[in-house]
């Protein structure tokens, strides 16, 4: 088994999507182990994304990410990181597969309805950025 962390982003929150994602994740047999809604302030989206910081869509991106609510998941399957990024699809969602999560809910590249880790650094980074270990189950 391996965790990974997800965040369904504030575009896909806004259009009451958060439960269609919600069950796709489940369906495609994640175990969610943690979540919350949050709001993040626009100095905790630059933390979270700080990998980033010198990239041109770092505003951008930081913006859209502390623009509304967002809920932040800890996800747990077999081989959990890359299953995840292939249910998302790719970033671009007009890029990504038929049947990805980006494909069906995404409308942008900045605008992409869902995050996830990208290795097992990270993943420990970010699922300890917004969870503490008690809320791990
Ligand atoms: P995410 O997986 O959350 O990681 C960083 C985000 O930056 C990415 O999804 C996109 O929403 C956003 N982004 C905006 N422009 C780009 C770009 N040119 N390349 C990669 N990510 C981008």
């Amino acid at each position: 088994m391996q965790r990974t962390f997800a965040i369904i982003k504030p575009d896909a929150v806004r259009k009451q999507a958060a439960g269609q994602i919600l069950a796709r994740i489940e369906g495609a047999g994640f175990a969610v182990r943690a979540l919350r809604m949050i709001h993040m302030s626009k100095p905790e989206a630059e933390g979270f994304y700080h990998v980033h910081r010198d990239k041109p869509f770092f505003g951008g991106l930081t913006d859209f990410m502390s623009s509304g609510p967002c809920i932040v998941m800890c996800l747990e399957a077999p081989d959990a990181i890359r299953q995840w990024r292939d249910l998302m699809g790719a970033t671009d969602p007009a890029k990504a597969a038929p049947g990805t999560l980006r494909k069906d809910f995404g409308a942008s590249i900045d605008n992409n309805a869902t995050h996830g880790s990208d290795a097992p650094e990270t993943a420990a980074f970010e699922l300890g950025y917004f969870f503490r270990g008690m809320e791990l189950r």
